[in-house]
């Protein structure tokens, strides 16, 4: 991604966070004790959230955590999220205790689990910062993540290299994430659908969507982005890949009205029947 893209991304998040935080209480959280922090990215943006809150439980930093989980703060230095500075009261710095909340009552016990948060277990932890994800979950097609059958780190590595699985900007990889689970769309088919090499993402919103299926579109604009209209024929024709296509779209969308259910790829077509 070039850096510039990266700036502007992080101010509109350090906006998104502005806004909330000067229209809700969230950042309060209504719960005692809670600690504004100012986190700060790439030294630009300052902006203030509220990180995941244990009750009694005081900031304790990221080395603290390394005696007992020395493998994951060694690949922490070269994470995404290890690139925030924390400044402000109570926030040593905001490394693993940005996710996981303040430490101190998990170091004083040993390690109980019941005393420190596992965003593995529930995104909230993720929301904090990420409140406009939130509302992508609740939308009604998306990824199993509000009822804990998924987590986000099924896509996203929280502790090591790029947060994206598959490093983000390699298209291939990041298929390769969701067709681990996505098999049937893997292939390989005899008749490969090129659309996929651009990415699944280029029709399939990864968190969630109005549109059912998850699409990024619900009818032929889908593939219209890509399969321009011809020209010729009269003003009443819509010519594509050389053929009217007039009549066909009444029946329904490009892959439900018996034509090209093999979006993916097919193994019968090369016009992508099954
Ligand atoms: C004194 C050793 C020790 C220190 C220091 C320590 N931990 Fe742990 N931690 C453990 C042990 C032991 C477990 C439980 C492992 C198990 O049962 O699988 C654990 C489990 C966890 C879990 C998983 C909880 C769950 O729900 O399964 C998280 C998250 C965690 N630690 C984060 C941290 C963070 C963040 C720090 C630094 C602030 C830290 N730990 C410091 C020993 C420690
Ligand atoms: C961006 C948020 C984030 C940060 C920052 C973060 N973690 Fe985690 N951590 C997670 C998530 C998500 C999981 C659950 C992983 C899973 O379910 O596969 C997790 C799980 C864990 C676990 C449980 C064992 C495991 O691997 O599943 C431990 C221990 C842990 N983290 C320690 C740390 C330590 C130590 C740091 C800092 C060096 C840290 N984490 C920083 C998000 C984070
Ligand atoms: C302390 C606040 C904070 C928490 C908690 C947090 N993040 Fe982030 N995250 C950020 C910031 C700030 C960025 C960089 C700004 C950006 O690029 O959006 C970022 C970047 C990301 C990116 C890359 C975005 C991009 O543009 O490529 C992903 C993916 C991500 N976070 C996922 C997670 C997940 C999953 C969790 C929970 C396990 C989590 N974050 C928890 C603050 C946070
Ligand atoms: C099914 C896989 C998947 C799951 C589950 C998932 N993500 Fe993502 N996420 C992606 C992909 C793929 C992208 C990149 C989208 C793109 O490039 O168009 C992304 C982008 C992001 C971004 C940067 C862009 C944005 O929308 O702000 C953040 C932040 C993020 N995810 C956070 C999360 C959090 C938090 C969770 C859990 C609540 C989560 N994701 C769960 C696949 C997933
Ligand atoms: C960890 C496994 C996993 C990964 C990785 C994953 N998914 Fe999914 N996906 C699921 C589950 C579970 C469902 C929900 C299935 C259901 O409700 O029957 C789902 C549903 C879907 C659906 C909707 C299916 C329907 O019938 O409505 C689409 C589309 C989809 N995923 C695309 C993707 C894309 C694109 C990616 C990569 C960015 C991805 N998935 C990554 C597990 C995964
Ligand atoms: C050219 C656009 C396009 C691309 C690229 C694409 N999909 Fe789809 N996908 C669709 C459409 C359209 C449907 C709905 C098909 C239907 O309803 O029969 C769909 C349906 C799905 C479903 C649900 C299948 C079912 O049986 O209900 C899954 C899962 C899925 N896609 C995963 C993926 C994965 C993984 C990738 C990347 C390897 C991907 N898609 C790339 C357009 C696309
Ligand atoms: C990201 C761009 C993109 C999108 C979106 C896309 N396609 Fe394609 N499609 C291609 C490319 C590239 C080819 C191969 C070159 C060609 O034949 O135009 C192709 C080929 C095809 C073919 C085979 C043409 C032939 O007979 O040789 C069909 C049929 C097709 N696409 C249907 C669809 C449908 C249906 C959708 C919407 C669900 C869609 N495409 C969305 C890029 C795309």
């Amino acid at each position: 991604m070039d850096p510039n893209s990266k700036f502007k991304r992080w101010q509109s998040f350090a906006r998104v966070i502005k806004k909330r935080s000067g229209t809700f209480a969230w950042c309060a959280g209504g719960t005692a004790g809670v600690a504004l922090i100012a986190i700060s990215c790439v030294g630009v943006s300052h902006t203030i959230f509220a990180p995941p809150s244990i009750p009694g439980a005081t900031f304790v930093g990221t080395e603290s955590c390394e005696d007992c989980h020395e493998k994951i703060n060694r690949d922490f230095k070269t994470a995404d999220h290890a690139k925030l500075v924390a400044k402000g009261p109570n926030a040593p710095d905001i490394g693993c205790e940005g996710c996981h909340g303040p430490g101190s009552k998990h170091v004083e016990s040993g390690g109980a689990i019941a005393t420190i948060v596992n965003p593995g277990k529930s995104p909230e932890a993720c929301f904090t910062c990420h409140v406009d994800v939130k509302g992508s979950f609740n939308l009604p097609y998306s990824h199993p993540v509000m009822n804990g059958k998924m987590s986000c780190s099924d896509c996203h590595n929280p502790h090591k290299g790029s947060a994206h699985k598959g490093g983000g900007t390699q298209i291939a990889s990041m298929n390769d994430t969701c067709t681990s689970c996505h098999v049937q769309q893997k292939g390989p088919f005899a008749f490969e659908h090129e659309a996929t090499r651009e990415g699944c993402v280029t029709c399939h919103t990864p968190h969630g969507s109005t549109n059912q299926k998850m699409l990024t579109e619900r009818n032929h604009t889908l593939c219209m982005k890509c399969h321009f209209q011809d020209q010729g024929g009269s003003a009443s024709s819509l010519n594509v890949g050389g053929r009217n296509h007039a009549g066909y779209v009444a029946r329904g969308t490009c892959w439900t009205a018996g034509c090209h259910e093999g979006v993916h790829g097919s193994n019968v077509s090369s016009h992508l029947r099954n």
